[in-house]
């Protein structure tokens, strides 16, 4: 059932180009999104007043990922708030409030129970699910489903990639809708989605690469992840598939953070995962580099085809992605993120598929 591999965590890694294929690919019709019937009009979308994005964990961190590129598109505030902090916050939400709510399971509690929330203050809920007929999808007013198929391992992989194509799928729709987005920019942007598969296959074809790398960085006791912008929500992903399966200590730091406090850890041996994949703020992300490096870290790069050579005059070895439209950026960067947590996790021999005190699907608070 493992289809041949060590770990279904793997198999799932390995299977991210057809799930973002069958959950991006019968909403494109004609150069057009559309979402299975969801109709957001452009009236509705002008006349909100925030986009509440609500989800815990791994969904969570995809919803820092949906807030850099709804923001973007749209011109209209989006809040990410964890599903635990939402329902105890009072949060503010009208009617004109849309919550995206994201969950694989469709079943986590405290998500659920701010979906309640939200709908009881007046908010109109789409959610985005991956199992079909769970809780969270039939208590939505509109769900979109993420194709990804049956998720075993316990971190997710393919769950999380199928939800960021499809909130890349309703950023475009909601431009699209409100005329937010030039024609050409559209078309452009929905042309990338769909060649999304075939990039995530090129990234995989790195596997033995990174594999190599995670024999060279297993045994460093401490790890951060920094980065800006999209490489920001990427790098604190990857630090929770690195902790989750690994057991190492490892934090995510916004690259312009980590003076305010944090550089204090940065020593002699410390790996730092330096993600600049987001052009606009390369410059900026490699001048945090230097700053770890003079202090004693060994630094691993990612970033996008195009910057390896200046990235790796900074750092200890450089990761590249296939130079892609900038809003699939997490999508491609979070699949080496993947690999190496693997990897790592392999060679500390660690229950990878089944990580400690951990469960898939989270039903108390
Ligand atoms: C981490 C992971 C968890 C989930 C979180 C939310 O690998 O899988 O962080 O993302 O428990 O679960 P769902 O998405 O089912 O609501």
């Amino acid at each position: 059932e493992k289809g041949g591999y060590e770990h279904f965590m793997l198999k799932e890694i390995l299977e991210q180009p057809k799930a973002v294929r069958d959950t991006i690919s019968p909403r494109i019709q004609n150069g057009e999104v559309v979402l299975d019937g969801v109709e957001l009009d452009a009236d509705y979308l002008h006349g909100l007043d925030k986009i509440y994005v609500i989800a815990c964990g791994s969904s969570y961190h995809v919803g820092v990922a949906a807030k850099y590129i709804l923001e973007k598109l749209l011109r209209k505030p989006v809040e990410v708030a964890l599903a635990s902090e939402f329902r105890y916050c009072d949060p503010i939400v009208s009617s004109r409030t849309l919550a995206l709510v994201i969950s694989q399971s469709g079943e986590t509690i405290d998500t659920l129970a701010a979906l309640r929330e939200a709908r009881r203050r007046g908010a109109r809920v789409l959610s985005v699910v991956n199992v079909v007929g769970s809780t969270i999808a039939r208590e939505s007013d509109e769900v979109l489903y993420t194709w990804a198929g049956p998720e075993i391992a316990v971190a997710t992989t393919k769950a999380y990639s199928t939800q960021l194509a499809l909130v890349d799928l309703i950023a475009l729709y909601a431009a699209r809708q409100m005329g937010t987005i030039p024609e050409a920019e559209y078309a452009a942007a929905v042309a990338a989605l769909e060649g999304l598969p075939e990039l995530l296959e090129k990234v995989l074809e790195q596997r033995e690469q990174i594999q190599y790398l995670a024999s060279l960085y297993f045994n460093h006791p401490s790890v951060f992840f920094i980065g800006r912008n999209l490489d920001y929500a990427v790098g604190l992903e990857g630090s929770l598939k690195l902790k989750e399966i690994s057991y190492l200590h490892s934090e995510a730091y916004a690259a312009g953070e980590l003076k305010h406090g944090t550089i204090s850890l940065i020593e002699n041996g410390t790996l730092v995962v330096a993600l600049a994949g987001y052009a606009p703020l390369f410059e900026k992300t490699m001048s945090n580099v230097v700053e770890v490096k003079s202090r004693g870290a060994d630094v691993l790069g990612l970033t996008m085809e195009g910057f390896e050579k200046p990235m790796s005059e900074a750092v200890n070895h450089t990761l590249t992605v296939p130079a892609a439209h900038p809003m699939l950026l997490p999508s491609l960067e979070v699949v080496p993120m993947q690999l190496f947590a693997y990897y790592v996790a392999l060679m500390h021999g660690c229950d990878i598929d089944k990580p400690r005190n951990l469960a898939k699907s989270v039903t108390v608070e």
